[in-house]
């Protein structure tokens, strides 16, 4: 399955005005993981995410996917394997309809009109939007453009799911919707958020980033066991262990 993993390499990038947003990051994630990236905002979360699909390309050091070093050669192959929720759903989502926003990506994969049809009332399923398919992107509430922009990638049945906080401004119903998703997502996930209790819950990794630097990657329980860490990281302990219990 050597497909599903995603390898980060020395990897720096500084944005054109000059701000050095990531400064050497490395980090190997296997098989089945699923991955929690936190640290204060600003930490460089987001910039590292779109390293993973080639939006951004680092000025120094690679990413891997699979055996697939990111280049502009390799972003067709790279996109078949990655797919990527962007924090703000309004830079996915584009066409007059939800059901053609979902299409798209399967439409583009040259699948048929039954598999595209397929993929795109399971993806919508998957997230609870099936009764969004003929609505506006536009008009939808925040939380379901959100899930629609989730549905977007599921469709496309990415090997590795990258998400930059899916659970942000999601009422409960929705979040424990999107959780129970990312739950069942039996492939690789990287998951960058503030939501402590999901990574608690679901994630048996944490990646922690500082000012453009991984500061610590270990099993959840340890990360969050280290209260020193989290306050020099501007982090909080997830509320089950703020209450006494243990994460298991
Ligand atoms: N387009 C941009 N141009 C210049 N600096 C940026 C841009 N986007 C982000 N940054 C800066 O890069 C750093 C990392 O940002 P980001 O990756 O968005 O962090 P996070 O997602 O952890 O909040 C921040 O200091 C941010 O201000
Ligand atoms: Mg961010």
């Amino acid at each position: 399955m050597s497909h599903h993993y995603l390898r980060f390499d020395d990897v720096h990038y500084s944005y054109p005005d000059g701000h050095e947003a990531l400064r050497g990051v490395s980090f190997c994630i296997t098989h089945g993981e699923k991955v929690a990236l936190v640290g204060a905002n600003g930490a460089g979360k987001s910039t590292l995410l779109l390293h993973t699909d080639g939006l951004l390309m680092p000025d120094k050091g690679h990413v891997v996917v699979g055996g697939v070093t990111v280049t502009r050669k390799t972003l067709p192959l790279v996109r078949q394997t990655v797919g990527v929720v962007f924090q703000d759903p309004d830079n996915q989502l584009f066409m007059p309809t939800v059901e053609e926003d979902v299409a798209f990506g399967p439409m583009n994969m040259r699948l048929t009109d039954e598999e595209v049809e397929v993929r795109v009332a399971s993806a919508l399923s998957a997230v609870g939007a099936s009764a969004l398919r003929r609505c506006s992107p536009h008009r939808l509430s925040g939380g379901q453009k959100k899930s629609v922009a989730i549905a977007t990638v599921l469709s496309m049945s990415p090997s590795i799911l990258v998400m930059d906080e899916p659970t942000a401004g999601l009422d409960p119903r929705a979040r424990r919707q999107i959780m129970s998703l990312i739950a069942s997502f039996d492939h690789t996930s990287l998951i960058a958020t503030h939501d402590m209790d999901m990574v608690a819950e679901l994630c048996h990794r944490v990646i922690v980033m500082k000012e453009g630097l991984v500061a610590a990657d270990g099993d959840t329980a340890s990360i969050f066991g280290d209260s020193a860490l989290l306050e020099e990281c501007g982090l909080e302990q997830p509320w089950r262990l703020r209450c006494g219990s243990r994460i298991g």
